[in-house]
């Protein structure tokens, strides 16, 4: 079946909201480098090394690194496509600070794993298995154009991810010892803060350009959460699927969206 598709007939109603040049961008990311590098050097080596978590939240805590480290690699691959395939060029622009920002933070997940000694072989199978959000990014991966991209990926998924529920891993993370994954989470909010702007940005230009472009982006909202749904199955992870869904929703309700039925 033929994928639904829409556009901008009005390019000109997109405008990036961080109004960034190259030159503002790489003034920003060094300072963010700087504050990250920062709250980095202040973790002790024990805790750097993960000697002051218990086994038993290692065990659980795959999956956890597994999401962090898999969706972010995901980003690099379908944020890199959205730019490729960008039908204007103040889109493809956000697109490509976006993938900048997510190449550091597959960095940073990247170190989580190697420093909690997790074998690169166990990875790929943590991210595999039921109930992680690998479903979603396959999904998002198998994508051409770029304002379903970034609908789907930046709308939805980062406007549910963040900033609500980046905090809430930031503290359960760093109550059980575990503080790079803390400092990790709290670097990223900012960055991805900016990517829900333009993802909001989009879709509010997408609704004044044509009023008939919600019914299709209420599917595309519906496709996305139905395959992050399996995350909060279980009962597990409730606290993060709360947070996740009530962070998206505000933003989405405005905009004449309405809950999806699960
Ligand atoms: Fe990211
Ligand atoms: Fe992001």
């Amino acid at each position: 079946m033929a994928r639904k598709r829409i556009t901008l007939k009005d390019p000109g109603r997109f405008i990036d909201p961080a109004n960034l040049t190259w030159e503002r961008y790489v003034a920003l990311q060094a300072r963010e480098r700087e504050r990250y590098l920062t709250e980095r050097a202040a973790i002790p080596h024990d805790a750097l090394d993960y000697k002051n978590v218990s086994p038993r939240y290692l065990q659980n805590a795959i999956d956890q690194f597994a999401n962090n480290y898999y969706s972010e690699l995901s980003a690099t691959h379908y944020v890199a496509t959205a730019a490729a395939n960008a039908p204007f060029d103040e889109l493809k622009k956000s697109a490509l600070f976006q993938l900048a920002d997510e190449q550091r933070h597959l960095e940073m997940d990247r170190e989580v794993f190697e420093r909690a000694r997790i074998p690169e072989g166990d990875w790929l199978a943590a991210w595999e298995s039921p109930g992680t959000t690998c479903r979603f990014f396959r999904h998002l991966l198998e994508l051409e154009d770029s304002i379903e991209i970034l609908v789907k990926g930046n709308f939805v998924a980062e406007g549910a991810a963040g900033p609500g529920t980046f905090t809430v891993l930031a503290d359960g993370a760093e109550a059980r010892g575990d503080v790079l994954s803390a400092v990790n989470h709290r670097a990223r909010i900012r960055d991805e803060t900016r990517h829900i702007s333009y993802g909001r940005a989009l879709v509010k230009a997408l609704i004044e350009d044509d009023p008939s472009n919600v019914d299709t982006i209420q599917q595309w909202q519906d496709d996305s959460l139905q395959l992050f749904s399996e995350v909060a199955r279980g009962g597990a992870r409730r606290e993060w699927w709360e947070g996740f869904l009530a962070s998206y929703y505000k933003i989405a309700l405005p905009m004449g969206l309405r809950p999806t039925t699960f």
